[in-house]
This record gives structure tokens, C-alpha cells and sequence, in this order.
């Protein structure tokens, strides 16, 4: 095994794209409610949404790979804070973890404990103070890992499917 973390550059854009396929292929398979889907534009679609979204909120994307073969990656960005929110929060610069995923065969070998000490990094350097990450509550092992991590639960995001 020859793992190596990057930055993104743009000849990793396939390699970006295939992690979010894997991700959100993830992410449907352990929906009980069976509303996530992958839709047929959602590759390359989605990976270029993200690219935007980094370029236009000062964001970074950390890449792992396995000699050639891509295992994980990270997608971060600092939130703006809007004027809405300094009515009700103290100023703040928040970090968001908007992507992570490591590859089934690579995972509980550190690899995204890096990406995370990574990202952290990377927003300190930005002068955040928090960095918040969304969790899809099915999701028990991204909880426990976040958790590992010192991070806590913060907004609880509830649903009701109405007949
Ligand atoms: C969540 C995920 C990124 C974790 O990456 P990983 O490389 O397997 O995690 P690591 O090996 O770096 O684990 C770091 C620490 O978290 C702990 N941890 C990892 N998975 C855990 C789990 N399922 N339950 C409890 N603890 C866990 C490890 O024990 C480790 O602790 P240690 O440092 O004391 O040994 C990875 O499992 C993944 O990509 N899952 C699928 C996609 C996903 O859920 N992404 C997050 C979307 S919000």
C-alpha cells in the first residue's frame, strides 16, 4: 500500500467524481426510508456543483490515494455569515466539512482521521473558529467517527412522511 494525501488539482477531476458517485451510492443504500437516489446527470453534475462551491466560498478538497488509484477524499468550505444569522449567533467564521468519504477496503486504517486533521488544518489557517459537518442520522458509523473526534451534535433535522 502506497497511500498519499494532495490538494485537487484540475487532472483529479474523475477521481473526485468517482468518490462522489461511491459516496451518495453509500448513502442510498442505507437510506430506510428509500428516498435518496443517485440520478442519471448526477455524475459528472454533482463533482462540478462542488468544484463551484469550494471555488466561490474560499473551500479546499484533499484527495488519498493508493499509488495511482483514488481511496478518499474531503471537501471543506468557510461558511459566510449572513446578516440574518448575527441576529440570533455571535460572529463567528464557521469551516463545513461538505464531503468525506474513504473507500470500504481502506476504511479503520486512519484515513480519514487524516483527512480530518487535515481540514482542520486547513481551517485554522482560514482563522475559523468552528468547523461543522452535516450527518445523515442513519449514517451510526460517520456519528460514531465524528463523535471519536470530539465533534458534538448540534441541529437535529427531523422528518414525518405524510400520507
Ligand atoms: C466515516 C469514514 C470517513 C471514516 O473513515 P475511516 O478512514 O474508516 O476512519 P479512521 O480509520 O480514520 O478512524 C478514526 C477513528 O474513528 C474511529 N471510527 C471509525 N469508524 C468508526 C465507527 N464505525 N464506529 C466507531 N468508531 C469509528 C476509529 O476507531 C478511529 O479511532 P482511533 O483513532 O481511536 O483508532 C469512512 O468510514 C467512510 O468513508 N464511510 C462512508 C462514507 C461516509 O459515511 N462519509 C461521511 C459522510 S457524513
Amino acid at each position: 500500500m502506497k497511500i498519499k494525501l494532495k490538494r485537487y488539482q484540475k487532472n483529479d477531476f474523475k477521481n473526485i467524481d468517482r468518490c462522489m458517485v461511491q459516496l451518495q451510492d453509500f448513502l442510498v443504500k442505507i437510506d430506510p426510508l428509500k428516498r435518496l437516489l443517485r440520478a442519471p446527470k448526477y455524475s459528472p453534475q454533482y463533482a462540478n456543483n462542488i468544484l463551484e462551491k469550494v471555488a466561490k466560498y474560499d473551500g479546499v478538497i484533499f484527495l488519498v490515494y493508493d499509488d495511482k488509484k483514488i481511496v478518499g477524499c474531503i471537501v471543506g468550505i468557510i461558511e459566510k455569515q449572513s446578516d440574518k444569522n448575527l441576529l440570533e449567533c455571535v460572529p463567528t467564521r464557521a469551516g463545513r466539512i461538505v464531503e468525506l468519504f474513504v473507500s470500504s477496503k481502506y476504511r479503520s486504517l486512519g484515513i480519514g482521521k487524516q483527512l480530518m486533521s487535515k481540514m482542520e488544518n486547513y481551517m485554522r489557517k482560514k482563522k475559523c473558529d468552528v468547523i461543522r459537518v452535516e450527518v445523515f442520522e442513519p449514517n451510526k458509523a460517520a456519528h460514531n467517527f465524528y463523535r471519536k473526534l470530539n465533534y458534538q451534535d448540534r441541529v437535529i433535522d427531523m422528518i414525518k412522511l405524510l400520507k
